[in-house]
């Protein structure tokens, strides 16, 4: 068979089969819990405008609270690093800070943004990091612990802190995949005793830990498989370097348990469709990949770290969840400015917000909060950059639609914020919906 033959007939198997579709009842329950406080938004669109990031405090502590709880319960004593890049409004980092998590950077601007939060405990990764980076790192060494990305940075932080006259608490990073373009971040893990051996004769850099990432996890199996593989590297080094190591981070990565929403062009085969039917873009049917909720996450890899780490050396485990706790803590309101046809709306707000085409691909509801209704009718709900691209939906939540009408675009906090763009319009303002606490105040 030729290439072509063997590409169509693994293309005819993909159009064949179906992701699985979005269950409308969840949905509805789901469009319901912003219903239910659709004065509230209201009432924050009558005082600031729009459009808006708006915080959400309660949903984001009570984020916190849950990831807490369960890994705090499966791995005792476990450290919580919020990371930072998946969203930097400071409101978001000092509450979570507030809740006893420290904060994971990867760059001098985070880094900066993180030192300005009281108490703040950082850990500083990332590859390539600038001398004026580790310089920072290295002023403030009585908080930051930096994750070392290469032999090279070894070289140039034990410099770095040297110049400082001070002493840096360190760790490595491991590759989890030392082919291909994660090869970037890290050190393969063959080579972790020679760095050992290596950062043994730095005088300024003291290295104690361990970190890897992997990205994505629906479940935890990526994460068990590599936590494994740490184990039996632990297990090879000789006794002296491995007695060195006093944390092990085992990153974040963590998808959040709503799933994975999305339009048909962002499946499989609805993305093989696009490109040889592009007309055939929205279908009104949405799909959702099923997440692993965070209890399980949690005691599958707290069963692996009792046995594959624990077992071999007495260190603090860290992790570094970011998409999963800030996934629900922001939502933005929109109005709607022009309707150019019954079935095509343009609101104030545009997608530079967001900072990319998101909802061409990924599915979120639209919520018309001024005409409540708990049926999603089609029409395009497009934003007002000079792009076609520029898509927040393809029906929206509500009896009808307006101009003047106040929209929700819920859960948008993760990856959205901080990939923003300087494009065409401005960005929109941000405000903090407070929590309610339990006697209602
Ligand atoms: C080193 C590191 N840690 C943590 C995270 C956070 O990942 P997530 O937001 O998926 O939990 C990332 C994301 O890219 C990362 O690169």
């Amino acid at each position: 068979m030729d290439d072509i033959e063997l590409l169509l007939k693994r293309a005819a198997e993909m159009l064949r089969q179906e992701s699985p579709r979005m269950d409308r009842q969840e949905l509805v329950a789901f469009v319901r819990t912003f219903l239910h406080r659709r004065e509230a938004f209201l009432d924050i669109n009558r005082r600031h405008g729009s459009p808006l990031y708006i915080i959400d405090e309660q949903a984001l502590l009570d984020r916190a609270g849950q990831f807490g709880d369960a890994f705090r319960r499966e791995i005792p004593g476990i450290r919580l690093f919020y990371a930072l890049k998946s969203n930097h409004h400071p409101a978001i980092a000092s509450r979570l800070v507030g809740t006893g998590m420290g904060l994971d950077v990867s760059s001098g601007v985070e880094l900066t943004t993180a030192l300005a939060i009281a108490d703040a405990m950082i850990i500083f990764s990332g590859p390539g990091k600038l001398p004026s980076e580790l310089a920072l790192a290295v002023a403030h060494a009585d908080r930051v612990t930096v994750l070392i990305d290469s032999f090279g940075e070894l070289a140039r932080l034990e410099q770095a802190a040297g110049d400082a006259g001070v002493i840096i608490q360190a760790g490595v990073r491991l590759t989890i995949d030392e082919r291909g373009l994660w090869r970037k971040f890290g050190i393969p893990l063959a080579d972790l005793e020679r760095f050992l051996t290596e950062a043994a004769v730095c005088r300024h850099v003291a290295v104690k830990g361990l970190q890897f990432h992997s990205s994505w996890n629906m479940n935890p199996d990526n994460q068990i498989a590599f936590i494994t593989r740490v184990g039996a590297a632990l297990q090879a080094l000789p006794k002296k370097k491995r007695a060195r190591i006093s944390f092990v981070d085992i990153g974040g990565g963590y998808w959040p348990m709503a799933g994975e929403w999305l339009q048909a062009a962002g499946t499989p085969e609805g993305r093989l469709r696009q490109m040889i039917a592009p007309e055939t873009a929205a279908t009104g049917v949405s799909y959702r990949y099923v997440s692993t909720p965070i209890e399980i996450f949690a005691r599958r890899l707290g069963e692996t770290v009792k046995s594959e780490l624990l077992s071999r050396v007495d260190c603090t485990i860290y992790t570094e969840p970011g998409r999963w706790l800030c996934h629900d803590a922001m939502h933005i309101l929109l109005t709607v400015i022009d309707k150019k046809g019954d079935d095509l709306v343009i609101t104030d707000g545009a997608t530079n917000a967001i900072g990319w085409e998101r909802f061409e691909t990924d599915y979120f509801p639209v919520i018309n909060l001024s005409r409540p209704d708990e049926q999603e009718r089609p029409g395009l709900v497009l934003g007002s950059l000079c792009t076609p691209h520029d898509v927040w939906g393809y029906g929206y939540y509500g009896s009808d639609i307006q101009p003047g009408d106040v929209l929700l675009i819920p859960a948008q906090g993760a990856y959205t914020y901080s990939l923003r763009q300087n494009f065409i319009k401005p960005l929109p303002e941000t405000v903090v919906m407070p929590s309610v606490r339990p006697d209602g105040s």
